[in-house]
């Protein structure tokens, strides 16, 4: 009877496991941590060893305490003597060797329950195992333990504490054989794992992993373990030093198993199913090992040896559904079919009974099937795991450093824009007046679209919109109540923007008879709307002079010519005898037109996609390069060529530098070079290059794939910076890159990618507040309400990027209350429309 009270059936143990998930998860959590019975305790250690980790002070040991070993040799009674006694020994320790020159790093394994904030920072929340000093509970140990060192007078300082579990995890971990669990069934038994950072809700750390210590020995401090706790086990709890505590340590660790087989012999005594010989004592005294020793007969022997392997098998199954449950937990959250996972394994209970191994094994797997284990038994106790964690922790700190140091020119300060905000300004001012225009960096081109549209425009129209990462040709009908639009895209290679103007125009030309001919239009004559995404001196509504190239274009003998007689020139040459063009705008009218069409506020364009530029409605007498005062007119900006004049060569780093000088233009579009989608990846690429040459990433190990341009397209970004994408994706775009990176990496990377796109975004507002401010200034309103026109790749894609745009642009200009309406049919719309107003003036 006695033993069946102790054997846990498989259904029970399955039981067990869900409820401990269940507490892992509550633990977890922010809202209901205070509920839950495991504490799930941030450990802080987000890094596992990559065998870089400088061994410091080389021919010293590692410089580890386990503390539970030194104390047992000491009868430790009087309060916060503890440290001075660590410290005592620590100086005796250290005598043994010739003093080193520097200070020693050392780590601090605490095999307690800890609340830590840093990785040198954790305070007591309360003793276990018949630890009982007073005056420690609440207090940051690492500051306790540091004083008393600093009181011995020895060069040592505490860079990081941990639990054992920790240390063992670190320990079992050797090079490409990650181990991402550790137990630890000694006095006591506890546990830790890798837990996906964004779960560990009790931290801000939104990306990769962090150690969590489970302090599963209080598992059941609640009800939950009643129905398995015998009479056995609730009086050795009541005989514990912490009574009602630790419930799941007192089922399984070493200190409790000797005292519930000895409460079992207690009561089998007592019903004379043991010890019944002369020599054995009666039931009702105290029953002590020593007492045992007194001859018992030989099926006490055997009854005593049952009681043991029973009590014993308990605990490896007890640990094992512990284990399972961590097990799935990891496998859920990682998102995965199937587990393989190292487990270092550490405790005096688990080295001595092979048959404890063996039940752990054998029960986690029935409990998790779909987890593939390794049990790690750890060699050298935490020791070598908290010089490593040390390391680790020295290593990071230095690598937060470098890359503190690497990314901080990317990093803006708010009176960095405001800067940024105020030359925009000035350029623009400049741009706008006859004789300071040449100056500027900012054109200020003039459309002659002077009104957005006001819903009366009608027609059926051809549009073109060349320059973004399509070439569209477009029909666009537009009716009283509605616009439909029919659009093809057609793929311009690469020889052709990089070859001759007249194969340039000739392949536009054929694209558009492909789409008439498709759309059954040859016959008619259509007013056509060129979206041309160009910089292009205007000078009409049908006339631009192209002033030069951007975004990778290049062919030749296209600069400083009409680009409607360029494609009116090859529609003769391709005998297209029907091409009307009536109006040419860039992307940016075009989207504001567009958007306009939907809402009459909409007086700004933006583009976010290959390149980047915005469009407004400025006042014409304003406008010193164009006659007349009346009305408005749209200025497209072009201020993608911002700081080509040194005006924001303070804003630009060494990596903008690199990226700048490889492209087809170098020196010009500067500002769109650090914004716009086709340069990001490129940043990205170059702060990775040097992180790999501060050895910071990839171990240092040289990345020949990461040599090559445009390898790392602007799209990554878009994908690394979802929020919660779990990691293992962000290490399949790497991987496919052929970036051999860990999961480290991949935090980093997305550091890097996340701070590219911020300063991308800011800088955009700090452009755009220019903007409206001006607006607002122009009209004397002491509050704006505008709406911007939007589009491009970048805009619509990254997850961030327009969050990030508009609350910085709130900051920066907090009387406007500005509006982003997303573009949702590209600006071939905008063109037809501005055609449509274009053959309205002109009349039938
Ligand atoms: C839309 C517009 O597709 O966005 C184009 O129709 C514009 O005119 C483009 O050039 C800009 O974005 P991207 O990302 O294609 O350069
Ligand atoms: C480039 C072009 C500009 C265009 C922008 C967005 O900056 O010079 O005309 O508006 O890209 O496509």
């Amino acid at each position: 009877k006695a033993l069946r009270a102790l054997t846990v059936p498989l259904e029970t143990l399955q039981v067990l496991k869900g409820h401990m998930m269940q507490d892992m998860r509550k633990g977890l959590s922010r809202q209901m941590h205070a509920q839950a019975t495991m504490q799930m305790l941030p450990t802080f250690i987000c890094s596992m060893p990559d065998g870089t980790g400088k061994a410091q002070g080389s021919g010293l040991p590692p410089t580890a305490w386990v503390l539970g070993k030194a104390c047992s040799l000491s009868p430790l009674a009087m309060p916060l003597q503890l440290f001075s006694f660590i410290a005592k020994c620590l100086r005796q320790f250290l005598a043994g060797f010739s003093s080193p020159q520097r200070r020693f790093p050392l780590g601090f394994v605490f095999p307690f329950s800890c609340k830590q904030t840093q990785l040198d920072k954790a305070e007591l929340t309360s003793w276990s195992k018949g630890f009982k000093c007073t005056g420690v509970e609440g207090k940051d140990v690492v500051q306790l333990l540091q004083s008393a060192i600093n009181k011995e007078e020895l060069y040592v300082d505490v860079v990081a504490l941990m639990n054992d579990t920790v240390g063992t995890m670190m320990t079992s971990s050797v090079e490409d054989k990650a181990c991402e669990v550790a137990i630890i069934i000694d006095a006591g038994t506890n546990s830790c794992f890798m837990a996906e950072a964004q779960q560990v809700e009790m931290v801000e750390e939104s990306s990769g992993r962090m150690c969590v210590n489970t302090e599963w020995g209080c598992f059941g401090d609640d009800t939950t373990l009643s129905g398995i706790m015998t009479t056995y086990d609730q009086r050795v709890d009541k005989e514990s030093s912490n009574p009602g505590k630790k419930r799941f340590e007192k089922l399984v660790g070493s200190l409790y198993l000797g005292e519930i087989v000895r409460h079992v012999l207690v009561a089998l005594a007592a019903e004379k199913a043991v010890f019944t010989g002369s020599n054995a004592v009666s039931g009702d005294q105290e029953l002590t090992l020593e007492t045992l020793g007194l001859r018992p007969s030989e099926r006490d022997c055997c009854r005593v040896q049952q009681v043991c392997r029973v009590v014993v098998s308990r605990a490896a199954a007890l640990c094992a559904a512990g284990l399972a449950a961590i097990l799935t937990h990891m496998c859920q959250s990682r998102e995965l079919e199937q587990l393989y996972v190292n487990i270092g394994v550490d405790g005096e209970l688990y080295r001595d009974y092979t048959r404890f191994g063996e039940i752990l094994e054998s029960v986690t797997g029935l409990l998790a099937p779909e987890c593939t284990i390794t049990l790690l038994p750890s060699v050298d106790g935490t020791g070598r795991g908290a010089a490593i964690v040390t390391a680790v922790a020295l290593r990071l700190a230095d690598q937060r450093r470098e890359v503190d140091q690497l990314l901080s020119p990317l990093r803006l300060s708010r009176s960095d824009l405001q800067r940024v905000q105020a030359l925009m300004r000035q350029e623009m001012d400049l741009g706008l007046g006859k004789e300071t225009n040449a100056r500027s960096s900012v054109r200020m081109l003039p459309t002659y679209v002077r009104a957005t549209p006001d819903g009366t425009e009608r027609g059926e129209f051809l549009a073109l919109d060349l320059g973004g990462t399509n070439f569209r040709v477009l029909v666009v009908r537009v009716a009283e109540d509605s616009i439909r639009m029919a659009s093809e895209i057609y793929v311009i290679p690469t020889s052709i923007i990089q070859g001759t103007g007249v194969e340039l125009f000739n392949h536009i030309v054929e694209c558009i008879m492909d789409f008439q001919l498709k759309q059954d239009l040859m016959e008619q004559i259509l007013p056509l709307g060129f979206t041309f995404s160009f910089p292009c001196q205007q000078l009409g509504l049908d006339k631009a002079v192209l002033l030069s190239w951007t975004k990778g274009f290049n062919a030749s003998g296209c600069v400083g010519q009409d680009v409607v007689q360029l494609l009116r020139d090859a529609a003769l040459r391709k005998q297209h005898f029907t091409l009307k063009v009536v109006a040419v705008v860039n992307d940016t009218v075009g989207t504001m037109m567009s958007c306009g069409y939907d809402d009459p506020k909409c007086e700004i364009g933006l583009i976010v996609g290959t390149g980047t530029n915005a469009c407004y409605m400025e006042e014409m007498r304003n406008v010193g390069t164009v006659e007349g005062n009346e009305g408005r007119m749209c200025i497209n900006m072009e201020w993608g060529a911002f700081g080509d004049n040194g005006c924001l060569d303070h804003i630009f780093t060494n990596f903008d530098q690199m990226v700048d000088e490889k492209t087809i233009n170098p020196g010009k579009q500067r500002f769109e070079k650090l914004i716009s989608g086709m340069y990001l990846g490129e940043i990205v690429r170059y702060i990775l290059l040097a992180m790999v040459e501060k050895r910071v990433l990839f171990r240092g190990k040289p990345c020949p794939k990461l040599q090559t341009k445009d390898i790392f397209q602007t799209k990554f970004l878009s994908t690394i910076e979802i929020d919660g994408l779990a990691l293992k994706k962000v290490l399949a775009i790497l991987r496919d890159l052929d970036l051999h990176a860990s999961f480290e990496d991949s935090v980093l990377v997305r550091e890097v990618c996340q701070t590219v796109s911020l300063r991308a975004a800011q800088l955009c507002a700090a452009g755009m507040a220019a903007v409206v401010e001006k607006m607002r200034e122009n009209r004397g309103l002491d509050q704006l309400i505008v709406t911007v026109g939007v589009d491009g790749t970048l805009y619509k894609m990254h997850p961030h990027f327009s969050q990030n745009l508009q609350q910085t642009l709130q900051v920066l200009a907090p009387k406007c209350s500005v509006t982003f309406l997303q573009s949702e049919d590209g600006s071939g719309k905008g063109a037809a429309l501005v055609a449509a107003v274009a053959c309205r003036k002109a009349g039938p």
